[in-house]
């Protein structure tokens, strides 16, 4: 009994503890994921710091979130300080207990062999309560971080699920009507989108114009349903994308991305992603109106060579290229292109617009263009400027108009100008 006494009193600091720690350890494990978050952030930036000849306090968000984390550190330590040490006193000190209590008790003892006998049964028995102990705190801290995780995980799950209003509607037409869409991303000030409104004839090539954080990007996303409009509709063929089961919208729309991301996988299961009952052939023909026949002639195994292993790099232009193959295959009726945004080498231009027409031909495709070249031919265009809508019509038509984009057109021309005279003095 004397020796169970110390560790009935460490129990009662263990629980002190847990019940200082609950409160802290939610924060303590925020600003962990905070700085882990950062350092990803900062290490994309790398090329940035670099170049700017920048050192890490210049990453003020990062360096923050490392002092908030050093906070939260030594703020859970000290707090559970008194407690830890109690217990963990406590619980060396049972042999201390047990010694003093049997000199008080051994004078009372009738047999005292039989006394000394159960004396040592106690002293070896008792580190048994110590260990004992020390894992029932372990378990409980763990206990404690595997609660706060699953908190996070329930936080994720509670996200609201996108909704169908009536299912399985099929798509049978294949126009485009945006009306009056406003969209904000979570958290934001501004519109992404403010209250744009246009239309996609099936089989009409649109392209959207404008300048950087415009919206372009985010509007294309909203067609394919990776968000959902605020307010305003999104119909294609005279349905609203609400209404359009998930598989049935992703198997009539290909989007390419402005930032290509292809899987670690062999080039064959990348652009078989697109179909993926396709054959070899079928890959290869896709591949090879994507103008890729000399990006897989180079690679040591060919299609089968693992993009991102050891040795294996794509350049911005040549991953874009594989995406477009991807696309082709995939054949979606309605194609949704958001173009790389710089490609200095012209001969990788001159094969991306190859592969584009490829993939739009006979296709209802809105375009995101960031070089002014690439959108001349299209059946419309619209100008965005801070989300909403500035100007729309033909080229020829808006460069008359002498408007915002016919001032873009004219500096996009003067900028050619001067580097086709570049050229001629190089020579
Ligand atoms: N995932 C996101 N979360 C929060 N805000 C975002 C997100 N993506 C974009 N934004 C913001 O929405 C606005 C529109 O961005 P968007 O990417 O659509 O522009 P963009 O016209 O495609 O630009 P770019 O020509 O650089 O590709 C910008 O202000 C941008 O900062
Ligand atoms: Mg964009």
């Amino acid at each position: 009994m004397i020796s169970l006494l110390p560790v009935l009193l460490s129990f009662i600091s263990l629980f002190a503890m847990i019940g200082k720690g609950k409160e802290r350890l939610k924060e303590y494990q925020g600003s962990l994921e905070d700085m882990n978050n950062e350092a990803i952030e900062y290490i994309r930036g790398i090329p940035v710091v670099k170049t700017f000849n920048q050192s890490i306090y210049s990453f003020d968000k990062f360096y923050k979130s490392i002092m908030n984390y050093k906070e939260n550190v030594l703020e859970y330590t000290y707090r559970l300080r008194m407690p830890m040490t109690m217990f963990q006193s406590l619980l060396n000190s049972i042999p201390i207990f047990l010694v003093l209590g049997g000199i008080f008790l051994i004078n009372g003892a009738m047999d005292k062999t039989q006394f000394l006998i159960n004396f040592m049964f106690y002293l070896f028995i008792t580190p048994i309560c110590n260990t004992m102990m020390r894992k029932v705190m372990w378990t409980s801290q763990d206990s404690l971080v595997a609660e706060d995780a699953l908190d996070r995980v329930d936080e994720l799950l509670a996200e609201k699920t996108l909704t169908y209003m009536k299912n399985n509607e099929k798509v049978n037409k294949y126009d485009i009507e945006i009306e009056d869409v406003f969209f904000k991303y979570p958290n934001a000030k501004n519109y992404a989108v403010d209250g744009v409104s246009m239309k996609i004839e099936e089989n009409s090539t649109v392209a959207l114009v404008g300048a950087s954080g415009s919206g372009k990007s985010t509007m294309a996303t909203l067609i394919a349903r990776f968000w959902d409009a605020e307010k305003g509709s999104i119909k294609i063929g005279g349905v609203s994308v609400k209404d359009i089961p998930e598989s049935e919208l992703m198997k009539n729309v290909s989007f390419v991305f402005q930032n290509t991301n292809l899987y670690k996988m062999s080039i064959l299961d990348n652009v078989r992603e697109g179909r993926p009952d396709a054959t070899v052939e079928e890959v290869m023909d896709a591949l090879e109106a994507a103008q890729c026949m000399e990006i897989v002639d180079k690679l040591p195994n060919g299609i089968d060579t693992v993009v991102g292993e050891k040795g294996v790099y794509l350049s911005g232009g040549e991953g874009q290229r594989i995406a477009l193959a991807r696309g082709i295959l995939k054949d979606a009726p309605i194609v949704l292109l958001d173009e790389a945004t710089a490609f200095t080498d012209p001969e990788n231009e001159h094969k991306i617009q190859l592969a584009f027409e490829k993939l739009t031909k006979n296709k209802t495709v809105l375009m995101i263009a960031h070089r002014l070249s690439t959108v001349q031919n299209a059946d419309r265009i619209y100008l965005l400027e801070n989300g909403k809508l500035v100007e729309s019509g033909s080229h020829k038509s808006l460069v008359e108009d002498n408007g915002k984009y016919s001032s873009m057109w004219k500096e996009y021309q003067s900028a050619f100008v001067w580097k086709d005279s570049e050229v001629v003095v190089n020579d």
